[in-house]
């Protein structure tokens, strides 16, 4: 359903020389920055996957999601959505696909999201039964009939967020770019949001890209992963298998009271991976194996008053990828 092939994305940034001369300098001679905000990227998504983006801020994603949308255009390399190329930006490809961005409002403002709903219908040329049955199934699912009448400034984040998915599945699109579209929701509407995606891409084997900040949203809704840093792919797999990296390992978290350093400088010294907080807490990530005994040996060394034992979590894992990249 979508093919990339070595999609890369140039930045120029042109650099302000401070004061009158500089600004004169730049009438001239402009001095740039290139930033490559995605490099060489390649993938293969078949229909109905529902595959999970993910890579820190500044990674590429919103550029990476915007070239498959056509709104903006690659430097070079390729990309095909069910045949598309979507920088000739073909009507027949906007009505297949739909991209919804977190941080930005597709919706009319200052109107309740059913005259935005209406708009759409008529900028889709959606037929009026279709248009009701796909509308009601929306609404219903996501529990907003008694908003639609409400201005879109007044309501909730969440509800918001809610309207921007109907919006945007209205004209029942077969592949959905989803931008970070449960930032800054509270959680039952991210729970919401999310369950909705879940069952809609059940039902409509819709193929789905998804970008969060939540690991939970990943967790719940992504069997495969495609992780970037710095514009260049790093992982293209199970989440599964990007777990068990850390599945592995457990975490011990100790905490010694007024403890002295001596004991944590050895715990560095033999297990690495040692962090520190200044109450007193004390984190060892140490193989699944090795648990019982070194457990039994800090309990055995000093005056602990606590002891947890913790899977190494999908962060951690994926924040350890990044920096093995750096
Ligand atoms: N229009 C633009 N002009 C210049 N640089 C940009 C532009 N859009 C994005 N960038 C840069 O490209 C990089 C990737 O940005 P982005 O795709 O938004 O990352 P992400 O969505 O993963 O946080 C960043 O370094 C960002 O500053
Ligand atoms: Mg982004």
């Amino acid at each position: 359903m979508i093919e990339v092939s070595q999609l890369t994305r140039v930045f120029r940034t042109y650099k302000k020389v401070p004061g009158f001369w500089g600004g004169v300098k730049g009438l001239f001679k402009r001095e740039f920055e290139e930033t490559a905000a995605a490099k060489d990227i390649s993938f293969t998504i078949a229909e109905g996957e529902f595959v999970g983006f993910l890579g820190p801020n500044g990674a590429g994603k919103t550029t990476t999601l915007k070239m498959l949308s056509g709104l903006i255009y690659p430097t070079s390399g390729t990309a095909r959505v069910a045949g598309y190329d979507p920088t000739k930006r073909e009507n027949a490809y906007r009505r297949l696909f739909a991209l919804v961005l977190g941080q930005k409002n597709q919706l009319w403002w200052d109107l309740p999201a059913i005259e935005s709903f209406h708009l759409l219908r008529a900028i889709y040329g959606i037929p009026a039964a279709q248009y009701q049955a796909t509308l009601d199934e929306l609404v219903d699912l996501l529990t907003v009939r008694e908003k639609l009448n409400v201005m879109v400034r007044e309501l909730s984040l969440g509800e918001r967020m809610k309207m921007e998915l109907i919006a945007a599945l209205l004209h029942r699109p077969r592949v959905l770019f989803l931008d970070e579209p449960t930032i800054g929701l509270d959680v039952v509407s991210q729970r919401a949001v999310r369950q909705f995606l879940r069952e809609y891409n059940r039902k409509y084997r819709v193929t789905i890209l998804l970008t969060s900040h939540y690991m939970a949203d990943i967790k719940e809704l992504c069997e495969r992963v495609i992780v970037i840093h710095k514009g260049a792919k790093i992982y293209d797999g199970a989440l599964d298998r990007l777990e068990s990296a850390g599945g592995a390992r457990k975490k011990i978290i100790t905490f010694l009271p007024g403890a002295g350093t001596a004991f944590p400088d050895t715990w560095q010294s033999r297990y690495g991976t040692t962090k520190r907080a200044d109450d007193g807490k004390f984190t060892l990530c140490v193989p699944g194996e090795n648990v019982v005994s070194v457990s039994q040996e800090i309990l055995s060394t000093g005056p602990v008053a606590d002891i947890t034992i913790e899977d190494v979590p999908l962060e951690d894992v994926i924040a350890e990828l990044f920096a093995a990249q750096a």
